[in-house]
């Protein structure tokens, strides 16, 4: 069973989007324990949120908000719902998501298939609360503000998210991505921030691996300009590297896992080199071990998120990379996750 639980075994043996929504509902109705206590080296904040540990779940899996419960009992320090869209959508024509495992990655052109905003929020009013949870949001695909369709989903889920993360990175919504630029980023931001409630929830700003440095530079500065409090280091690529030996590399969507490592770090490097210490990072990409959360951490991120390593090593990798990372930290003479921060990058990799 290649070291994994049966569980995972057998369900990358079924067809991925089947043992998809058969983990999401397994997670919704089978009772599971609560999880050991996290060890007090990890506890940390970021931008306002305190976390028992730096590591969360990545959005996507959970895109309706269904399985907030059992995810909660994984161990994670933070759980990520969503993208939600304002109205409901069914996405792109299956197949739209698929394992590449020579590569430890996946390809997904999901287009934010979800149950809308009304649902999410029903389903979010009756979250955990001892859980950091966080909506992510996303606009329609046929919307003509775009925007717009984020400060709906601001304004109808505050107060039943502990965080907003602002998704203008999926490559799967023709078009989503031109918000990154300037003018369209400042309106968008401009408007998510007087839509805001103060003193309310955080905001977080999702980016794509795919920009130059000087593309992250812009943006982390106008992310400050806007008061928007922290930014997630990133989200799938449309790149294909040369590395790739899948038979389903061809496939058209966004890459995650293992072949998004070293672009959604050098990503973090530039947006942390941008930053200088003054705006929150979390860094998602490839992550699948204590020593890459560790490795990003100290290239500048507050926290971590995981999704295609779940993929492929089951939930036990959650406790591993929180006592893996723990172990780096204390090898390395630090007491807190902030001290690995300051102290700046590894220097070998
Ligand atoms: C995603 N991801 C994603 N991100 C997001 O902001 N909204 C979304 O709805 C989704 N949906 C989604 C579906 C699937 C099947 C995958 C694999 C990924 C991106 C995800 O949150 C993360 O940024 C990337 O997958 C990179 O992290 P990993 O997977 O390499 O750990």
């Amino acid at each position: 069973m290649s070291g994994v639980d049966p569980a995972t075994w057998l369900l990358r043996r079924l067809d991925p989007e089947t043992a998809h929504g058969l983990t999401i509902r397994a997670l919704a109705r089978v009772p599971l324990p609560a999880p050991p206590a996290d060890d007090p080296i990890l506890a940390t904040r970021v931008g306002g949120l305190k976390l028992g540990n730096p590591l969360g779940l990545a959005a996507g899996l959970d895109k309706n908000a269904e399985a907030l419960r059992g995810l909660s009992r994984l161990g994670f320090g933070f759980v990520e719902c969503g993208s939600v869209t304002p109205q409901p959508q069914a996405g792109n024509p299956k197949p739209r998501l698929f394992r590449l495992p020579e590569d430890r990655a996946v390809i997904n052109r999901m287009g934010f298939n979800n149950a809308g905003l009304d649902a999410f929020a029903d389903r979010l009013a009756q979250r955990p609360s001892a859980t950091v949870v966080g909506a992510n949001l996303g606009a329609n695909k046929d919307t003509e503000d775009r925007a717009a369709d984020y400060v709906t989903g601001l304004r109808r889920l505050a107060g039943l998210a502990d965080y907003f993360t602002v998704n203008i990175s999926s490559p799967n919504t023709p078009g989503l991505r031109a918000l990154q630029g300037r003018a369209a980023l400042d309106d968008l931001l401009g408007r998510i921030c007087e839509a805001r409630s103060p003193g309310g929830a955080p905001v977080f700003l999702k980016i794509a691996p795919d920009l130059t440095p000087g593309e992250i530079g812009m943006i982390v500065e106008a992310t400050l300009a806007h008061g928007i409090n922290g930014l997630i280091v990133s989200n799938t690529t449309l790149d294909r590297p040369d590395s790739l030996r899948s038979a389903r590399k061809t496939e058209a969507g966004g890459l995650s896992g293992a072949p998004l490592k070293a672009r959604a770090m050098a990503a973090l490097r530039a947006a942390a080199e941008a930053g200088a210490g003054r705006l929150p990072l979390i860094a998602v990409g490839g992550i699948d071990s204590g020593a890459e959360a560790y490795a990003r951490i100290r290239a500048g991120a507050a926290a971590v998120q995981i999704y295609s390593a779940l993929i492929y090593e089951g939930p036990g990798l959650v406790g591993r990379i929180k006592r893996d990372l723990a172990e780096c930290l204390r090898r390395d003479g630090f007491s807190t996750v902030d001290e690995a921060i300051v102290a700046g990058p590894l220097t070998e990799r």
